[in-house]
């Protein structure tokens, strides 16, 4: 048995931020942060929460799967923007649903986040104790930005992806993932600080802090490798790959990915350029995008990759 996806879902909050309003707010433009990374606009929650996000992205997925909450039995919400330390966002989501016969709990991967959720529930599926699995990336990252810092907080966005996953005899051929913790001062944000009786901190909260350059060069090295790695682990070859669905931090990491694997760009679909870097939820809006508009058929063969804090990166080639 193996993991096959059979549906997806996404949300995202209605405010939405256009390169120019942010010109308003900071001294920054449409013109650097286009031609820097081909962000046009992102969408920021105002009324919305993690969790409202996650929510309405799992019932969207549930609903083109034709499952409902209770025949769940695995749900594993990726963030790193949770509204609650704990319960955890999937207990909320669990709670949300009905889905009273599911064990849920979160991963934090940063962008790989939805990667990683997929590999666990692949190895649930392998191994036997997993039939329906719900899996999520979920973020409102506006709220860990310094907005006064334009070099990080015009890049990313918010919003959820969710996919149901059914253990089946075709799907995800193979799932890889992977970090390296040596290089985690890269992209960090700090919890908050030791504070008790006999300890006294400040309990100012953090931001995320963003080694662009360095984040960039790990990107472009690290993604083709593990991507021709995963293909040639199962004997496909890019070119019989339909699409590619990475990952969108930024569309130069994009084309120097294709480029790489001398692949068209057309073959690596986008949703950057609308709603910006959204982490984990990057992946799983992606694939809910253009799983609805039918630009994938069953029998084409997919790659699915992300790459973030930690650092940490993942991939999987499976057949729709
Ligand atoms: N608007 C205008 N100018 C800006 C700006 C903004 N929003 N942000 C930074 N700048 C300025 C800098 O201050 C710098 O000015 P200086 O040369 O006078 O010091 C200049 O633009 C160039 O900055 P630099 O950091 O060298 O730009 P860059 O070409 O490396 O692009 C990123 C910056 C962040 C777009 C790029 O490094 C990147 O995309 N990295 C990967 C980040 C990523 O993907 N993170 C998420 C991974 S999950």
């Amino acid at each position: 048995m193996t993991g096959r996806i059979c549906g997806t879902g996404s949300a995202l909050p209605h405010f939405r931020v256009t390169n120019d309003d942010l010109s308003k707010i900071m001294d920054t433009s449409d013109e650097w942060i286009k031609s820097r990374t081909g962000i046009e606009t992102r969408y920021l929650a105002t009324e919305e929460t993690t969790t409202s996000l996650a929510v309405e992205a799992a019932r969207q997925a549930l609903e083109n799967a034709g499952v409902e909450a209770a025949e769940l039995d695995t749900i594993i919400a990726a963030t790193v923007t949770p509204d609650k330390l704990f319960p955890t966002l999937s207990c909320e989501i669990q709670n949300a649903l009905g889905a009273v016969n599911a064990t849920a709990f979160d991963i934090s991967a940063g962008c790989s986040g939805f990667l990683f959720a997929l590999n666990t529930v692949q190895a649930y599926i392998e191994s036997g104790c997993c039939k329906k699995a719900l899996i999520l990336g979920a973020e409102v990252l506006s709220k860990i930005m310094d907005w006064e810092d334009r070099s990080t907080c015009v890049l990313f966005g918010d919003g959820a992806g969710a996919a149901v996953i059914c253990a089946d005899e075709t799907g995800i051929l193979k799932c890889v993932q992977r970090s390296d913790g040596t290089k985690g001062m890269a992209l960090h944000c700090y919890n908050r600080p030791v504070n008790n009786p006999y300890k006294k901190n400040p309990v100012d909260l953090d931001y995320t802090h963003m080694n662009g350059q360095e984040v960039y060069k790990f990107a472009v090295r690290t993604v083709p490798k593990t991507i021709s790695e995963i293909l040639g682990s199962v004997g496909v070859t890019p070119d019989e790959i339909s699409l590619f669905i990475l990952h969108q931090a930024n569309i130069r990491i994009i084309e120097s990915v294709a480029k790489r694997l001398n692949q068209p760009m057309e073959k690596f679909p986008l949703n950057l350029t609308e709603c910006g870097n959204i982490s984990a939820a990057s992946v799983p809006t992606l694939l809910d995008k253009v799983n609805r508009r039918g630009l994938i058929k069953k029998g084409d063969k997919i790659v699915l990759a992300g790459f973030g804090a930690g650092l940490t990166w993942g991939a999987a080639v499976l057949t729709w």
